[in-house]
């Protein structure tokens, strides 16, 4: 079974089976005569999207994507409130039911850290990690490294800068672990003292062989980078309110901070921003945030493909 829960499980050979199969599934969506065809694909088959936490793009990408795949969808959003995890039962027991009615596959966000292995241990049915807490977001970290191949033309020998809330954030998480699949890259961390990267990312980095260091200061970051990895202070998941109120200013990227970038250097966030990234720069071809959120579709579509090609049955 073909369960999708850390970045770190893809090695080269199915990411660019990954990559080549969302090439594909682009071309076919774009072409007017193919895509008829593609609802074909999979029909017959369910998936349940199954939300704990907010989400617009995560949720809706997955959904879109197993439609035009010929899956169909089936949702609950806010499951933190609307299912039965208010009146006490176990995430464990809550899949065991889901299960029964027969989905292909599951895709899980949840507000646990580790939340998806968990549900992976009891699913008899393919699991799909849509973030869970402070943890991962392993599809996202997919659609980002296809965006910076897709804008770079290569993911090696590369300096990324991965900067915000990186204590909190599981998207700059599961990024990094992804990186280190790749040679002669070079990530600089910058966040605020209290948002610095933890450590079990760090000690991964060194095993792994790939270079990074942690820096303070955006502005003096910005001019090496080939790729800018901008994220959002994640307040609801801070521990002390007040944090937010002390850093925000100082980690935000307005048309100042741009001009410092290189000219072929890209811009991204995984969504979405809030006051980090002004939208004065969405003009500039070097903001590459939006056409990297529409590469989440296809690469959740070639995911989809993909576990499900998995099953035996
Ligand atoms: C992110 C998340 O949920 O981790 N959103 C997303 O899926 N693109 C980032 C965030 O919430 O800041």
């Amino acid at each position: 079974m073909r369960h999708v829960l850390r970045a770190q499980q893809f090695d080269r050979p199915l990411l660019n089976d990954l990559f080549r199969r969302t090439d594909e599934l682009k071309r076919t969506l774009n072409n007017p005569i193919k895509r008829r065809g593609l609802d074909e694909r999979h029909r017959g088959r369910v998936l349940f999207n199954v939300f704990y936490e907010p989400s617009t793009r995560t949720r809706m990408s997955f959904a879109a994507a197993a439609q035009h795949l010929g899956i169909k969808v089936v949702t609950t959003e806010n499951a933190r409130e609307f299912s039965s995890a208010i009146k006490g039962e176990t995430l464990e027991d809550t899949i065991r039911v889901l299960c029964e009615y027969y989905p292909d596959v599951i895709v899980l966000r949840h507000y646990e850290t580790g939340a998806a292995e968990q549900a992976a241990r009891v699913s008899t049915v393919p699991i799909i990690n849509a973030g869970d807490g402070r943890g991962q977001h392993p599809t996202q970290a997919l659609l980002d490294l296809y965006t910076i191949h897709q804008a770079l033309g290569r993911i090696d020998d590369l300096t990324v800068v991965i900067g915000g809330d990186l204590a909190n954030g599981r998207t700059a998480r599961s990024l990094s672990y992804l990186l280190t699949k790749f040679d002669r890259i070079r990530i600089v961390f910058v966040a605020p003292e209290q948002l610095r990267m933890h450590d079990d990312i760090k000690t991964y980095l060194t095993e792994k062989g790939t270079e990074y260091r942690e820096e303070e200061n955006l502005e003096r970051a910005l001019g090496e980078a080939d790729v800018v990895y901008w994220t959002r202070i994640q307040r609801e998941r801070l521990d002390d309110p007040a944090t937010f109120e002390r850093v925000h200013n100082r980690y935000m990227i307005g048309a100042v901070q741009l001009a410092l970038m290189k000219p072929q250097a890209i811009l991204m966030h995984p969504l979405p921003r809030t006051a980090e990234i002004s939208c004065e720069v969405d003009q500039d071809p070097r903001a590459y945030y939006f056409r990297q959120a529409g590469n989440g579709m296809f690469i959740r579509m070639a995911l989809l493909d993909w576990v499900i090609e998995g099953q035996t049955w």
